[in-house]
């Protein structure tokens, strides 16, 4: 095991979070405070469940966190913390947009670490990274409120500046963000766009 990711998953284990990959969302959250208190957060790819923790803490009793993932997850709401509902959905599923509506009447912040099963193919493992964060971001289009921010991983490949652009359309501001915690020969960068401009009501 190497020493940063020894260092990692020991503090993941010791914070009591399932994954390391909390570390991810913490670094930019402390940077860019983009997580507040009482807000609804929605988290696409969420099992097994350290980032849905971990926006829980954050924005406290009051809020609330919902976590989709094709992967079965469920763990207790901590106290003092926002509740956390668990869905186990394909973000793809046609139903998911309306499910979630039923529910909850928008969101503040929508994050997603979604990740393809990777094939060693550099290309196609980056086609398939888009394609997910482009539904990520099709999901902010119909589910965010105005001036809401998003959070998204990516892997890195010749389409990355597109998908930076097609984000620039839609929030005020965009950083791409690589945390400390993300192993520098991985090719996963964060987006975080703020200031989310709706542009119109769109249908799922
Ligand atoms: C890196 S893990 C997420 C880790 C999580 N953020 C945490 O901190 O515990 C990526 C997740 O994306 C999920 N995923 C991939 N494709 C998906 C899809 N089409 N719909 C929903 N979830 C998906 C996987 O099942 C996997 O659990």
């Amino acid at each position: 095991m190497r020493k940063e990711q020894d260092f990692y998953f020991h503090k993941a284990k010791k914070e009591n979070y399932p994954a390391r990959s909390v570390y991810k969302l913490e670094e930019a959250q402390n940077k860019h405070k983009f997580l507040k208190r009482k807000q609804r957060v929605l988290d696409l790819g969420c099992h097994p469940g350290s980032w849905s923790l971990y926006a829980a803490k954050i924005i406290g009793e009051g809020g609330a966190v919902v976590g989709v993932d094709i992967q079965f997850t469920e763990i207790p709401t901590p106290k003092d913390h926002a509740e956390i509902h668990w869905l186990c959905h394909d973000v793809y599923a046609d139903e998911l947009i309306a499910d979630l509506r039923k529910q909850w009447p928008g969101f503040h912040v929508l994050i997603s670490d979604m990740a393809p099963s990777t094939t060693g193919s550099r290309f196609a493992d980056h086609q398939q990274s888009l394609r997910l964060v482009r539904r990520a971001l099709e999901i902010a289009g119909l589910l965010l409120h105005e001036n809401g921010s998003f959070y998204c991983k990516v892997f890195q490949g010749e389409d990355f500046p597109v998908f930076v652009e097609e984000c620039k359309a839609h929030f005020a501001e965009v950083k791409v963000i690589k945390p400390q915690s993300s192993r520098v020969e991985s090719r996963e960068v964060f987006v975080l766009g703020t200031g989310f401009k709706r542009q119109r009501r769109q249908a799922a």
